[in-house]
């Protein structure tokens, strides 16, 4: 178990708080604040009890000068200012003079965010080679390091990992705690029966989720453009599908050891072309024609997993069944949502990307136990991999407390 904000005084300390602020923005506009939402607690929880919060996040990719034009932290640092109905200063800098005066300055309940993180990866990369020189000084300017960044916790940054290591206190926030609780807990030691839904696009990106929850999940369905590659080893033919021809012996050996485990979409929504115009048909999973491609799962499938699923005590969906950005191929996503939105005491977990963004489109966000805020982070977390922003959190003790 890991230490959260609870364990540790923060009354007129300086906390160093990593967020991951990495927005999607839109010509300067954030078109989602979903992850600025998701952190205010642990914010709030700090200034309640009088901290100085200096918050930091990156935003992007910042591989050169110019990158830097469109990845400043400030309409960032405005819009959590209107959510917290407070004034929460923008140190347009990531070091110096203005840095330390700022920090000097603050008083208990004043909330300061610094510029983008990643502005040290130019030149030199600092931020993201976790440079031993940048995490010192950064921790130097605080007392405890909160790590409320899940969504970050696949990299080993100065601000997090380089943070972690030069405080005394390094203690999880909510978010994060939640993040644990949930996804480490369905990897960890899942109520059963323990149901998980792969989809998207490429068996490729998935393998390493597939290969460790084999060996944890009762059952998993595979679904999106994925199970055309699944289909290949079966045999059948794929049309015009997206199918990773590299990976068919891999789907199926994995088809072979899975003892059943694997459920795979028995009916597909195919189309003539990649358009929602396209002549389109749904057709059994071994008669795709050879000149349409499938978009979708289709209805027998869906009746085929609310079967299976029945009586699930836990869930992870990673990735959607079909091209849901286009309306005529939602279905499947939809269905999914509705599936494990009307799943009665379970523990439902979207496991970040494509499918928390499908969950949240189509209106089904509040259905869910948790939607993680990690797209890399959770699916390394499904993968089994060990986190280095989470491994870096300071441990309870063996009896839970936090400071025996
Ligand atoms: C994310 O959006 O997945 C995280 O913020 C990490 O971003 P990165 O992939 O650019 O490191």
């Amino acid at each position: 178990m890991k230490k959260t904000i609870r364990d540790v005084n923060v009354n007129n300390k300086v906390v160093l708080m990593r967020v991951d602020f990495n927005v999607p923005m839109k010509d300067g506009v954030i078109t989602s604040d979903n992850r600025i939402v998701q952190a205010l607690p642990t914010i709030k929880y700090a200034l309640d009890n009088n901290a100085k919060v200096v918050l930091f996040s990156h935003l992007g990719r910042v591989k050169e000068e110019a990158d830097k034009a469109s990845a400043s932290l400030a309409p960032v640092a405005k819009k959590l200012a209107e959510l917290l109905n407070k004034e929460v200063k923008f140190i347009a800098a990531t070091r110096g003079k203005a840095v330390e005066d700022a920090v000097k300055a603050m008083k208990a309940k004043d909330i300061i965010m610094l510029e983008n993180t990643r502005f040290e990866d130019v030149p030199g990369k600092k931020e993201s080679k976790n440079d031993s020189e940048l995490g010192k000084y950064w921790a130097s300017l605080g007392d405890v390091f909160v790590n409320d960044a899940f969504g970050t916790a696949h990299r080993a940054h100065a601000s997090n990992v380089g943070i972690a290591s030069n405080v005394e206190d390094s203690v999880a926030g909510f978010l994060m705690e939640k993040e644990i609780k949930f996804i480490g807990g369905a990897v960890d030691s899942p109520e059963r029966p323990f149901i998980a839904i792969l989809g998207g696009a490429k068996v490729s990106d998935k393998i390493s989720v597939i290969e460790n929850l084999i060996n944890i999940a009762d059952k998993i369905f595979i679904c999106g453009a994925m199970a055309y590659t699944f289909y290949k080893a079966l045999g059948y033919n794929v049309g015009t599908s997206k199918c990773e021809d590299d990976f068919v012996d891999f789907a199926k050996g994995l088809l072979d050891k899975s003892k059943g485990k694997i459920v795979l979409p028995i009916d597909t929504h195919v189309a003539k072309e990649f358009n929602e115009t396209s002549e389109s048909m749904v057709v059994e999973s071994h008669l795709i024609p050879s000149d349409f491609m499938g978009l979708d799962i289709g209805p027998k499938t869906i009746e085929l997993f609310s079967n299976v699923i029945k009586g699930a005590k836990t869930v992870v969906w990673n990735g959607p069944a079909g091209v849901f950005e286009m309306e005529k191929f939602s279905y499947g996503t939809k269905e999914i949502c509705k599936m494990i939105a009307a799943l009665e005491g379970a523990t439902t977990i979207i496991g970040g990307g494509d499918s928390a963004a499908a969950a949240i489109q189509l209106g089904y966000e509040e259905k869910f136990t948790h939607i993680s805020t990690g797209g890399g982070a959770s699916l390394e977390y499904l993968e089994g991999k060990e986190l280095p922003g989470v491994a870096i959190i300071d441990d309870k003790c063996c009896c839970g407390c936090s400071n025996c």
